[in-house]
């Protein structure tokens, strides 16, 4: 299994052949990604935040279905009148759908029928896309859904870690994968001067709403470092009773760590002295020189308050990244996800992809190794709630300031 994307990069200026290439080459690799899955896989769902995968495959199917094809004709018929119900994941725009803590209970349509869909709307969406002049807005919408399937990947990749991570068998995703890695060579800190930075997507190529408008900050001179943190140095961590004292946690993640007795990032086993854990490709040892994953947003601001040192927030992450290397962990950052000056969310349905989740988030940046290579930028917003530890998340530390 190859986690790598294919390599291209989607620009909404490029050709329609080429938003067609791009929107066949998505649709293929997600039903590429669960090839090792078997029926069972499909259907659960472990928790109410993580969606069975044959969900993934109907969601990501249904939202060209309703954004695209039912306004390509008059009398457009719908593959089957129940799937806007069934995969309709939070518009409120769109109508009534299933609480996303029953999406495990769809046990019909069966896996074939889902696959069905998938395949009838990818050529639906093809011989239309071939044999019809587009709009402006109507190629946007292809790109936007294209992107929309790239995050959908992620997720289904992680959802899958946590669905065969909870099963007390823990079956391997597969063998070979090596998505928990990578050497990072030596230690540096990075210093950036106080001054204005230009922060938000100024590009041709496609960004989400949340990346705009471009503005510009002030920032206060500042330390970061070159490295994310390795589980080794997490595990120091975790000896010198890093869960156990109130003085490194943020009240909110103090009452989390006793409330779940979180002793250890998500997937951690402690047996027979040694730290092991679950990985896509099984079982095994924590390797200490890996990088930390699986950490939420308490456990990050905790490990480095007990470091004597502090997380970046979005805006210096942004300024400083061209100077290090990113894209292997989620990078928790010390900002809540709020909306930039002069965001403004788009007409239509579409318009509540970002902007109604912006408060009780923080932000994470960079990428992780699960995310399309080309799919992140380094204006990129991802936010999620600071109790979720199911994605790659890592840490990136920076110094304390004296201002
Ligand atoms: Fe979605």
């Amino acid at each position: 299994m190859k986690y790598c994307w294919d390599d291209f990069r989607i620009n909404k200026s490029v050709k329609k052949s080429e938003v067609l290439k791009q929107f066949i080459a998505t649709r293929n690799y997600t039903e590429k990604m669960v090839e090792p899955l078997t029926a069972g896989d499909f259907e659960s769902q472990p928790v109410e935040y993580v969606s069975p995968p044959k969900w993934h495959w109907g969601h990501t199917t249904w939202f060209f279905e309703q954004f695209l094809l039912t306004e390509s004709a008059i009398d457009y018929k719908w593959f089957d009148d129940d799937f806007a119900f069934l995969f309709n994941s939070y518009y409120n725009t769109i109508g009534s759908r299933v609480l996303r803590a029953e999406r495990g209970n769809l046990t019909r349509p069966v896996v074939e029928e889902v696959l069905n869909y998938r395949k009838e709307i990818t050529n639906r969406m093809t011989s239309w896309m071939s044999q019809n002049e587009l709009t402006d807005k109507q190629l946007d919408l292809i790109v936007l859904g294209i992107n929309h399937e790239q995050q959908h990947q992620e997720l289904l990749l992680t959802d899958i870690k946590y669905i065969l991570g909870h099963n007390p068998l823990f079956p391997s995703y597969d063998g070979k994968a090596r998505v928990e890695s990578k050497n990072q060579g030596e230690l540096k800190w990075i210093n950036v001067k106080e001054g204005l930075h230009s922060i938000g997507f100024n590009g041709e190529d496609f960004c989400y709403d949340n990346e705009l408008s471009k503005h510009t900050v002030f920032l206060h001179e500042f330390d970061i470092s070159n490295q994310l943190i390795t589980n080794g140095e997490f595990i120091e961590f975790i000896g010198s009773k890093g869960y156990e004292n109130f003085d490194y946690w943020l009240d909110e993640g103090w009452s989390w760590v006793h409330k779940n007795q979180i002793d250890s990032p998500k997937y951690w086993y402690h047996e027979n002295g040694e730290w092991h854990h679950y990985t896509l490709a099984g079982y095994q040892k924590v390797n200490p020189n890996d990088i930390l994953s699986h950490i939420s947003y308490y456990e990050a601001a905790a490990f480095a308050e007990w470091k004597g040192m502090r997380l970046p927030t979005e805006f210096e992450w942004e300024a400083a990244s061209d100077k290090f290397d990113w894209g292997t962990r989620w990078e928790w950052c010390a900002s809540s996800y709020l909306p930039y000056p002069g965001f403004d969310k788009p007409e239509g349905a579409v318009g509540e992809y970002n902007g109604k989740f912006m408060m009780n988030q923080m932000v994470m940046r960079g990428a992780s190794v699960a995310t399309a290579p080309n799919h992140s930028r380094k204006t990129y917003r991802n936010f999620f709630h600071p109790h979720f530890q199911w994605q790659f998340s890592g840490i990136r530390l920076a110094k304390k300031q004296k201002v």
